[in-house]
């Protein structure tokens, strides 16, 4: 019989992971160039570029915009973070963005994909300002009374909700708006909610495609209408420029080509 490859060289990382299943979380590590991604994920990652070439700026966008934001934050005064849907750690990780901001920062990521976990632990080790929860965003009550949210974050000070680049993996059945609602109803006036969302701007149907292979082997999105998507700022309103495409907010460098038609909406709002 074969040998089992991937299973005899898994890394002590992937303890509990079923290697030969493709998972959001590792794929989007593959297209920001990270290591911890296994064959299938690779496989199930490239069917997808081909429908959809463009889903690697638009990562990239999409990391560029969070770090922006997180410094905006910060100059703004709001130095705690809640990373809803974190991913595994790459380059420029919100703490540390923000720590090098303000050493003083406060962050909790939280993420369902134990590889996303272990290896935020591991770069959290002996960081008593930042924290990792295995949680599932879609149950905030769950997630607030974490003991690590607690320790880490004051909630009766401002705080930056992230949910960037993940909510479009809740469907409208598991109500959105509701889950966003968990976490601003929350935070005390001031805090943000910093939101990346795919969009049905400039919908191709090579996203179909796209969204199709993502269902077959890992999770579906649901890409939503501006209107649908400027709906989850609702009690927090947006800041200037409003919510608009990536690299359109707030930008620090010249836009790169292509991202004048990148499908990934982005806004930051602020409760009064
Ligand atoms: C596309 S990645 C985005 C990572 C990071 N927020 C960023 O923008 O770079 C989506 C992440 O959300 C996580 N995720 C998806 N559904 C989740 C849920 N219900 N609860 C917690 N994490 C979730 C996945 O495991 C994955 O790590």
């Amino acid at each position: 019989m074969e040998p089992d490859w991937a299973e005899w060289m898994r890394p002590d990382w992937a303890e509990q992971v079923d290697v030969t299943r493709p998972n959001v979380a590792r794929m989007y590590d593959y297209y920001l160039g990270g290591m911890h991604n296994f064959a299938a994920d690779r496989e199930l990652a490239e069917q997808v570029l081909a429908h959809m070439p463009e889903g690697l700026l638009l990562a990239r966008e999409n990391r560029s915009f969070l770090r922006r934001a997180v410094r905006h934050c910060v100059a703004d005064g709001v130095t705690q973070f809640l990373d809803l849907g974190s991913g595994i750690p790459t380059v420029g990780n919100v703490h540390q963005v923000a720590q090098a901001a303000d050493p003083a920062a406060r962050v909790v990521y939280v993420d369902t994909d134990p590889v996303a976990v272990r290896h935020s632990r591991n770069l959290l080790a002996g960081n008593e300002l930042a924290g990792m929860v295995a949680g599932d965003l879609r149950y905030p009550a769950v997630v607030l009374a974490d003991p690590v949210v607690e320790a880490v974050l004051d909630l009766s000070r401002p705080v930056a909700v992230l949910l960037v680049s993940v909510l479009h993996f809740v469907p409208d059945d598991e109500d959105p708006s509701g889950v966003v609602a968990g976490y601003l109803d929350a935070m005390p006036a001031g805090s943000r909610l910093v939101l990346s969302h795919g969009s049905t701007l400039d919908h191709h149907d090579g996203m179909n495609d796209a969204e199709g292979l993502y269902r077959q082997s890992a999770t579906g999105w649901t890409l939503r209408t501006p209107e649908v998507i400027a709906g989850f700022f609702a009690g927090c309103p947006l800041e200037p420029p409003g919510l608009v495409r990536a690299a359109d907010w707030r930008p620090d460098e010249p836009p790169r080509p292509g991202t004048d038609s990148l499908p990934l909406l982005v806004g930051v709002g602020r409760k009064p």
